[in-house]
């Protein structure tokens, strides 16, 4: 056992610091056995979680990866004390001591992650007040946090702005409240859930979003002693209790890392067997696989992706909130969409900015279009707007080696498998970024074969 502290050196030793750059040697496909671990949108949340908890918590199956010692550092500001096993991903989180933290310390965490807004509820529950650092997170949108304040405020919130950040009060705790969330947002959904446990009487949350990872936080907090219902049509019920216990849970895996494997080994025709991971949380987009031409078999222990042969064929995508296509996996199958014989249209109808990464794809000799209009079957929320939100991609296309910077951590994964299918030499900077959601992707890619060379 070790402190995550200890943890994060190491593996900032070994996995890459932003600015690190590969040098990859495209043509090899990616064959071989990965493991993915705890989802990035779970394990971060049900940290937050055991802050609610009157004892320990153990969370198991946590990855490695920057967003959890972001959140790491923020728990230890607060008093909660945590020790993770490296070999199993054990993570102990003790809340027994929490205590307010200095707001010059927390903001050393600024612009770092989004998971720092979803402590308000637990911390106010505890302390009775909450101070939040401006946020950070991919830049793929305004991804704005006005629905958050406005639940808070619903449970009794007092909110001020500061320039450093915001402070919130609650000198007469929370009570529950009516709900409506003008979008499904997974964030604003477990912003109501992670504040309403506790809260006074009962809340009712209607178009909430009913992501895997949002059902998997309610499963922790029943564990915990909460009272929730899910019913039809997105409406989530809550009756508050006085208290809550710690939890002991396996994490669900990131459905996210194991669909943009199975892309890499499309894209690089490859055969990639992604352990841990199952079909029920990926059933829309393994339809989408095998639409474009992808062939996957399902074992017990995990999904193994591969291209059979024969020629990708075109698909057309649009993004949606569970259950439907997920934004995150639009990025990597984009890459093996420019190798489709045929057009396909992607309209990204969850994020407005969510194509920067085509760039890089468009000077490694992909031929992709993006457009303001929808073009997928429904309009958007984006449609009126002056956004470049849907993407045609004609195919297929050499790729060939190009020197790129990573912009995102989705789009940063496509960038390393188009580098990986090109023809001749690619460097991608800035690759710090992927170790936000991709625990060891360095190791990863070596144990399937990739040629690489990693440059400080
Ligand atoms: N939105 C608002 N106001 C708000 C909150 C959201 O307008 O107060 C909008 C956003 O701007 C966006 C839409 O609602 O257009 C959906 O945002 P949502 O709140 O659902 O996203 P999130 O909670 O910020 C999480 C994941 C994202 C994932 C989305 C959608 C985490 C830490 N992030 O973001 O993951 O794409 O849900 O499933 O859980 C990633 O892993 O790379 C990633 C970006």
């Amino acid at each position: 056992m070790s402190t995550l502290t200890q943890d994060a050196a190491r593996a900032g030793a070994s996995v890459g610091l932003d600015g690190d750059r590969i040098t990859f040697r495209g043509g090899r496909p990616l064959k071989g056995r990965i493991e993915v671990r705890g989802a990035k949108n779970l394990v971060t949340k049900a940290m937050v979680a055991a802050l609610l908890g009157e004892e320990p918590s153990l969370l198991r199956q946590v990855p490695d990866i920057s967003d959890v010692r972001v959140v790491s550092g923020l728990l230890e500001l607060h008093g909660v004390k945590i020790e993770r096993d490296t070999e199993t991903g054990d993570l102990h989180l003790d809340p027994s001591n929490v205590e307010r933290a200095h707001m010059a310390e927390i903001n050393a965490h600024a612009g770092s992650s989004r998971i720092p807004i979803l402590f308000c509820g637990p911390l106010l529950h505890r302390l009775g007040e909450a101070f939040i650092p401006d946020l950070g997170g991919c830049r793929i949108g305004d991804r704005p946090i006005d629905f958050h304040l406005e639940v808070l405020r619903n449970f009794g919130a007092d909110i001020q702005k500061l320039s450093e950040g915001i402070r919130m009060h609650a000198p007469n705790g929370l009570t529950g409240a009516k709900v409506e969330l003008p979008y499904p947002s997974v964030g604003a959904t477990e912003q109501v859930l992670l504040t309403a446990v506790r809260a006074k009487g009962r809340t009712e949350l209607r178009n909430a979003a009913i992501e895997p990872e949002i059902m998997d936080l309610i499963n922790i907090l029943q564990k915990m002693g909460a009272i929730i219902s899910v019913d039809a049509d997105r409406v989530i019920r809550i009756e508050g209790v006085d208290r809550l216990t710690g939890y002991s849970h396996r994490a669900l895996f990131d459905r996210n890392e194991a669909a943009s494997w199975a892309s890499a080994a499309l894209v690089t025709k490859g055969d990639i067997f992604v352990g841990g991971a199952r079909q029920g949380e990926m059933l829309t987009f393994l339809n989408v696989f095998r639409k474009a031409g992808g062939a996957f078999e399902i074992e017990d222990d995990g999904i193994r992706f591969f291209h059979p042969g024969g020629e990708l064929k075109p698909v057309v995508i649009e993004t949606d909130v569970h259950p439907g296509f997920m934004t995150d996996w639009q990025q990597p199958l984009v890459v093996a969409l420019t190798q489709a014989h045929g057009t396909s249209i992607v309209h990204e109808t969850v994020y407005e900015q969510r194509f920067g990464f085509t760039d890089a794809l468009v000077e490694m000799g992909a031929d992709i279009e993006l457009h303001r209009e929808c073009l997928g079957g429904q309009y958007c929320r984006f449609g009126q707007q002056n956004f470049l939100h849907s993407a045609i991609i004609s195919g297929p296309t050499k790729l060939h080696g190009a020197n790129i910077e990573v912009p995102d951590l989705r789009g940063g994964f496509s960038h390393l498998i188009a580098a990986l299918a090109a023809e001749g030499t690619s460097t991608v900077s800035n690759v710090g970024i992927i170790s936000r959601g991709y625990e060891n992707f360095i190791q990863k890619l070596e144990q399937l074969g990739a040629d690489f060379t990693v440059e400080g």
